[in-house]
């Protein structure tokens, strides 16, 4: 595959922030000419930037480019590996220790191999959230980014030598957010339309000085890039509601084959529901969940009652210029109170 396609593919997955794929591309390109640097990761990259703008979506996004499948990535959630007993699920214990051998470790060789493919042989892997990592984690991390390998407690090493690993944080993304949004107002439906250049370089410091006050020099040391994400555009905002819907109509496509029925939408629908599922303060991070509430889970209730039958066309349409809007059925689903109850439970509207 040339290298302008997987951009472009890139670029379509994950959306308005090229800054970010062209920073992580060369890399892979090294890799892919077989030019990398021995006993280094292919890359090392650190995510940091407001919240729901598409950190944790990275990886998930090239693994699909890379490997044709989203579920190709090596997730380790920080969060849950606190404790040492648990830090022993990534490594395993030493023989003769209870437990042993018990589960295979998360970064052994084989669970990292795994996730590579015959189309590609990178192996990505993503630490989610590190700012919650526990010291034993963080001693683990260095090592893997100083050698690309590492010691297992059955005294056997994996070898990180092809995998791309990426590290979000979660800290940093809410102190930007704080400074990005507090104090100037923004409301919901006053949408950022895109970074004046001297606010990306405000936001390229915020994002820089949020990672070096939380993380040690010997940490950053060994970090090949820091990409700080911007925040989304009215624009992207509806583009990636664009993606979440054709998502939701190929998979009752792919789910219920023959017995599948249509959806459609046009781009008024489209840009209704980036409405009420995005904002320039949590980017798309609750999207998925609105979509879910407001049009997903009345759909698969519709067609267990048979309202909604294979070879329905169900077209999403807006109602009026406020929140109300429903799925026209042969009949009508009405979602205006499950579409209440679901701004106040996010806390997007109070
Ligand atoms: N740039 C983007 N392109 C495509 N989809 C996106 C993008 N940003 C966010 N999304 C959508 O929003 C969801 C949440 O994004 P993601 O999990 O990547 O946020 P994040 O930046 O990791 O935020 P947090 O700091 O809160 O973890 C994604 O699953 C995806 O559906
Ligand atoms: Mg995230």
């Amino acid at each position: 595959v040339k290298s302008t396609e997987l951009v472009a593919k890139w670029r379509k997955n994950l959306v308005g922030q090229n800054h970010a794929i062209d920073v992580i591309i060369p890399y892979i390109n090294r890799y892919r000419a077989n030019l990398h640097m021995p006993r280094r990761t292919v890359g090392n990259f650190f995510l940091t930037g407001p919240t729901g703008t598409g950190k944790t979506r990275t990886p998930e996004t090239l693994a699909r480019v890379l490997h044709g499948d989203e579920r190709n990535v090596l997730v380790i959630n920080c969060e849950t590996f606190q404790a040492d007993h648990e830090v022993a699920k990534l490594i395993g214990s030493p023989p003769g220790y209870l437990g042993h051998k018990e589960t295979i470790p998360m970064l052994s060789q084989a669970k990292i191999n795994a996730v590579s493919s015959e189309e590609c042989n990178i192996s990505i892997i993503l630490f989610d959230e590190i700012d919650k990592a526990s010291a034993a984690l963080w001693r683990m991390l260095l090592n893997i980014l100083d050698k690309a390998e590492l010691r297992l407690g059955d005294n056997s090493t994996s070898d990180f030598q092809n995998c791309l690993i990426f590290m979000t944080s979660n800290k940093g993304s809410v102190e930007i957010s704080r400074e990005l949004y507090g104090g100037f107002g923004f409301d919901r439906k006053e949408r950022f339309d895109g970074l004046t250049d001297q606010a990306k370089v405000k936001l390229e410091k915020l994002g820089r000085r949020s990672i070096e006050d939380g993380f040690s020099p010997e940490f950053f040391n060994r970090i090949d890039e820091t990409i700080v994400y911007r925040p989304l555009t009215q624009n992207e905002l509806v583009a990636i509601t664009e993606l979440e819907l054709s998502k939701i109509a190929s998979h009752i496509q792919d789910r219920l084959g023959k017995h599948a029925f249509l959806l459609e939408y046009g781009a008024e629908a489209v840009d209704a529901i980036s409405k009420l599922g995005t904002d320039s303060r949590y980017g798309a991070r609750f999207l998925k969940r609105t979509i879910d509430k407001l049009l997903f889970n009345p759909l698969c209730n519709a067609y267990l009652d048979g309202d909604v039958t294979s070879g329905s066309v169900v077209t999403i349409i807006r109602q009026d210029e406020t929140v109300n809007w429903n799925v026209a059925l042969p009949s009508v689903i009405d979602i205006d109170e499950a579409l209440d109850e679901f701004l106040q439970e996010s806390g997007v509207v109070q």
